[in-house]
């Protein structure tokens, strides 16, 4: 007998005979009439076991929640009245005349769809939690998603090829997952943080495209868009520069979009410099889909009675903004006071405000506790470049760059959701013209902004700040970073002189990537490339809270596994073979 699957059975199969398999949803007793919904991953279908039918009535009693069964029968239309519209199967019910119990279940630790479950509870019973409609939907989005980009990529002549996972450490600004190696005593392998260096190599092995849906290591501070393990679609290609890469992306989400959301999806991709979103936005990964953005009011206050914002106009590391909240002046009290929590888990001392109730008013229509420290000019100064109306907000803050752009944005992000003006839909954004450098917390080394193989613009810089641009590129999507890349490095002198930038000993360079360098001496053609984060890709086009909804068996905040039980100790004679002594240090 041809196995039906339950969600594809309706009107049409009314009086065939056939053959469902799957698992128990709920199983009713109606007096003499027993129901059972039958699920599997297409839907429910719900059969029905006469009393008439007697063997297999006496077994459907001793049915419980998630046995699995095979049951053959007839398909009929339910009785008038008993219709479930709100079932996909709802007109019709299978009479069963067959049923096979192919496997008993204990009670499951939760309903299967509840939608209430702790996490932790679903992460240590992920193959019940999988089973729900929502995780097979994710599941299975994933999986058209990567066939999308292999058709697409492999249909422009795109080669995938993989990149080992023991390794040596890639630098990509997190710390490395270890392993040891048995073989080599006291020496480790890295997990790969990215593919970064090999899809390298095949450039100047003449792959021309590469590209590999990579598993790469990451071992920092987990966030709900952030996992120790995670995968990335690594994409790199020769004699190409920024238009090339950016050009084939946009193409790619277009694809995805058309093939996977909506045939008629119109996207744009805007291109915005790294300096103009940090100044409008406080963040190189704005939501384009919240209206709020900052003001620089800076220069207006170098002679301002004002001392905390006097301080800031004539000190170049800081800087003072103004962020309009239109309707704002209707906020409670209690509401600017958990804002301005909100804004000092970033280090903010303060965060000032005038309510503007009549904008063309100064002495009674704006509220503020800094007004009586402002000239009648200098507020005039703020509401000409603020512009706010009548029922406005305007919040201030005046601090480090550092602090106001970080607790500036995370307060744009708040008011979007607070308010619920962030629009529907996706927004695109790509930031251009990142600083190659910045300095490390107040010291005045410096620190790749990407990677140490992004290319300056001028290939014969000799002097590296931190206003060197690079050729990075970042996308973001509805304020979240989905890919990043760069066009390459790709002479062995540049490349020299950008790991002494970074303070890099002679020595510590040849140890590091010796092996990078005696390569770039053979013949290494231009290239560029990028890499997208394909959890996060998922989490947003699925709109899901958390990137742990996209991922089969993900590692928890604390970067655990709930389900095995990993990381575990492990036993003394493993670690003898390592060579490996553990203790812990406090
Ligand atoms: P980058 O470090 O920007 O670039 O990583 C590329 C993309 O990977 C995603 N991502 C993550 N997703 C989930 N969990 C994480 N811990 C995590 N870290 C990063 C992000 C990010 O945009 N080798 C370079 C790419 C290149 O230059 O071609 C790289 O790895 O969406
Ligand atoms: P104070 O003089 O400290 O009472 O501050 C007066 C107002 O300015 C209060 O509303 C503070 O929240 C605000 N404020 C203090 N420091 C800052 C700052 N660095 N940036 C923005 N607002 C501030």
């Amino acid at each position: 007998m041809k196995r039906t699957y339950c969600g594809e059975i309706d009107n049409k199969s009314i009086n065939e005979i056939l053959t469902v398999k799957g698992w128990v949803n709920t199983r009713r007793d109606h007096g003499g009439v027993i129901f059972i919904d039958l699920r599997d991953h297409t839907g429910i279908i719900q059969i029905v076991f006469n009393p008439d039918t007697k063997k297999i009535f006496d077994i459907a009693q001793s049915l419980r929640s998630e046995y699995v069964l095979e049951i053959t029968g007839t398909i009929k239309k339910r009785l008038e009245g008993t219709i479930n519209n709100d079932m996909l199967t709802g007109e019709i019910e299978l009479i069963a005349e067959k049923l096979l119990i192919l496997n008993t279940s204990k009670t499951p630790p939760f309903q299967i769809n509840d939608g209430k479950t702790n996490e932790d509870l679903r992460l240590q019973y992920r193959y019940i939690d999988l089973r729900g409609s929502k995780m097979q939907d994710n599941l299975r989005f994933r999986s058209k998603l990567y066939n999308t980009i292999r058709n697409h990529l492999c249909s422009n002549n795109f080669n995938e090829i993989e990149t080992p996972i023991l390794t040596k450490p890639t630098p990509e600004g997190a710390r490395d997952y270890l392993v040891p190696s048995r073989v080599h005593k006291t020496n480790f392998f890295a997990l790969p943080q990215s593919p970064q260096l090999f899809k390298q190599l095949l450039m100047i092995s003449g792959m021309d495209k590469y590209f590999q849906i990579a598993k790469c290591f990451r071992d920092e501070d987990l966030r709900a868009d952030r996992q120790p393990e995670f995968t990335q679609l690594d994409i790199e290609c020769s004699f190409s520069n920024e238009d090339d890469i950016i050009n084939l992306t946009e193409s790619l989400m277009r694809k995805i979009f058309t093939s996977l959301l909506d045939k008629n999806a119109n996207l744009e991709f805007p291109r915005m410099t790294y300096v103009e979103s940090m100044d409008k936005y406080g963040c190189d990964k704005p939501d384009l889909r919240n209206p709020l953005e900052l003001k620089d009011i800076t220069n207006m206050m170098s002679d301002t009675e004002f001392k905390v914002f006097k301080d800031c106009a004539n000190n170049e590391k800081r800087r003072i903004v103004a962020l309009n909240v239109p309707n704002g002046s209707m906020m409670s009290r209690k509401n600017i006071d958990n804002y301005t929590d909100l804004v000092k888990t970033f280090g903010a001392k303060g965060l000032a405000y005038f309510k503007i109730d009549n904008v063309s008013n100064i002495e009674e229509g704006i509220t503020s506790p800094i007004k009586k420290f402002l000239s009648n000019q200098e507020i005039k100064d703020i509401l000409n470049t603020v512009k706010p109306k009548n029922g406005d907000l305007i919040f201030f803050s005046a601090d480090t760059l550092d602090i106001v752009n970080s607790s500036m944005s995370a307060l744009i992000h708040n008011l979007g959701k607070d308010l619920d003006i962030i629009e529907d839909g996706y927004k695109f954004l790509w930031i251009v013209d990142y600083p190659m450098f910045e300095y490390e917390n107040n010291t005045n080394k410096l620190t790749p902004l990407h990677h140490p193989f992004t290319s300056p613009f001028e290939d014969d810089t000799d002097e590296f700040t931190n206003q060197t641009l690079s050729r990075a590129y970042d996308l973001t999507l509805n304020g979240n970073e989905i890919g990043g890349g760069s066009v390459r490095i790709h002479k062995k002198s540049l490349q020299l002189k950008v790991f002494k930038a970074l303070g890099l000993t002679d020595e510590e360079i040849e140890k590091k990537f010796g092996f990078f360098l005696k390569a770039l001496e053979y013949g290494c053609p231009p290239h560029a490339g990028i890499a997208f984060g394909l959890d996060r890709l998922v989490m947003i086009l699925k709109n899901l809270p958390s990137i742990r909804d996209t991922i089969a068996f993900p590692k928890t905040q604390s970067s655990a596994c709930l389900l095995t039980d990993a990381p575990t100790e492990i036993s003394s004679s493993q670690l003898r073979e390592l060579s490996i002594k553990t203790s812990k240090i406090n």
